[in-house]
């Protein structure tokens, strides 16, 4: 009798050491390895995030006054658990599991939890999500609920919940997988790479919605560090907050943010100071846009460029329309190109275009009743 292969943790942990195959999507760890702060015990915890396309925006081009190829969308919700946050949650569960942490956690406003509680299962690693109680969008809380994650609703806001994280990720040994963890912003950074590749250069300005900030300066990290390899260019940095969760903006903490962009609806961001620093380094700048302005571009982008994201991601693309309506663009020139990170799958979020306009007929069930709301 042919003796059975012994499944057990032997050929996991080997199996994890290893990058996986390298197909059209290799996972980040795989492709950026000599840029990224691993070594050949670092075991490779990934869903073979990244690789995400930046797609032409022609008619959003348009609408600005642009040529068609100018504006480009880079499609951040097409990573495995809909978000940008896979990118630094691939390598911080990764040295998580080389550090022999015990489990993971964070404070999330729901995309950084999905992801967490994702790559958490992934590693067999306990993950607990302290969210703002009734601030989270349903696709992302449904997310936390199948992985597994520990869910415990804070009544409070972001920034509370991250305090308590933070306290007790010091007290436990738990590892904090928020954006502070250093390692997150690591593989965000990767995000830079990806698009200075596709374009051959950096772009001329970069507009991404703004939060607790860790991604804006981790892309601004990404396109440093290739600049400094290939001269590749450096964008301007144009961040965007939700005007009734803009400290940035105002200079000073916000007790109580409000905005529709649950997603940034944060009042003390972690990375501000870095943010503000990789505004005025990069000659962009940290703005805000009300929610109409935000509710405006979602449905823009979703009407006229087939692109789906989440209120919050819409948030870059409204400051870029603010931002090109006040001048900002004029005499551009030809080879001028703009990058919008789209940084979260609109799917994610089913209740806030509910709360839109819609048209729906009900029709019965015959070709005539068809034909006729057709021709109307
Ligand atoms: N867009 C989306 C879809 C987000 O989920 C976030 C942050 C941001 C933009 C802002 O990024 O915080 O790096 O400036 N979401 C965090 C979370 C706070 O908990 O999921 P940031």
């Amino acid at each position: 009798m042919a003796s059975k292969p012994r499944a057990g943790r032997a050929p996991l942990a080997q199996s994890l050491r290893r990058d996986p195959p390298r197909g059209s999507r290799a996972g980040l760890i795989a492709k950026y390895r000599s840029l990224l702060p691993v070594g050949p015990k670092t075991p490779v915890i990934t869903l073979l995030e990244g690789g995400t396309p930046l797609v032409p925006a022609p008619r959003f081009s348009a609408a600005l006054g642009l040529r068609p190829e100018c504006v480009l969308l880079k499609l951040e919700g097409l990573n495995p658990t809909g978000s940008f946050k896979d990118r630094g949650m691939t390598l911080a569960v990764s040295k998580a599991v080389e550090g022999g942490a015990r489990g993971v956690l964070c404070a999330s406003t729901g995309n950084t939890a999905a992801s967490a509680a994702a790559y958490a299962a992934r590693a067999g690693l306990r993950c607990a999500v302290l969210l703002p109680a009734g601030g989270v969008a349903a696709g992302k809380l449904v997310q936390a609920f199948m992985h597994k994650a520990e869910v415990l609703a804070v009544r409070g806001n972001f920034d509370e919940a991250l305090s308590l994280a933070r306290a007790a990720a010091q007290r436990t040994g738990w590892i904090l997988v928020n954006s502070l963890n250093p390692f997150r912003l690591e593989g965000q950074k990767t995000g830079a790479f990806e698009i200075v590749e596709d374009l051959g250069r950096a772009p001329d300005y970069q507009f991404m919605p703004v939060g607790n900030a860790g991604n804006i300066t981790a892309y601004w990290m990404g396109y440093r560090q290739w600049h400094g390899l290939h001269k590749s260019g450096l964008p301007r940095m144009m961040g965007w907050q939700a005007k009734g969760a803009a400290p940035l903006v105002l200079g000073r903490p916000v007790e109580h943010p409000k905005t529709i962009a649950s997603a940034i609806r944060i009042g003390k961001p972690a990375s501000g100071d870095r943010a503000l620093e990789a505004a005025r380094d990069s000659g962009g700048s940290i703005g805000a846009v009300s929610d109409a302005e935000i509710l405006s571009a979602y449905r823009l982008l979703a009407a006229t460029e087939g692109v789906f994201c989440e209120p919050s991601s819409a948030a870059g693309a409204a400051g870029l329309i603010r931002f090109a309506e006040g001048g900002g663009l004029r005499r551009a020139p030809k080879t001028l190109r703009i990058v919008c990170i789209l940084t979260g799958n609109g799917l994610k979020d089913p209740d806030t275009p509910m709360t839109l306009k819609h048209r729906l007929r009900e029709i019965p069930a015959d070709e005539k009743a068809l034909a006729k709301a057709l021709r109307s």
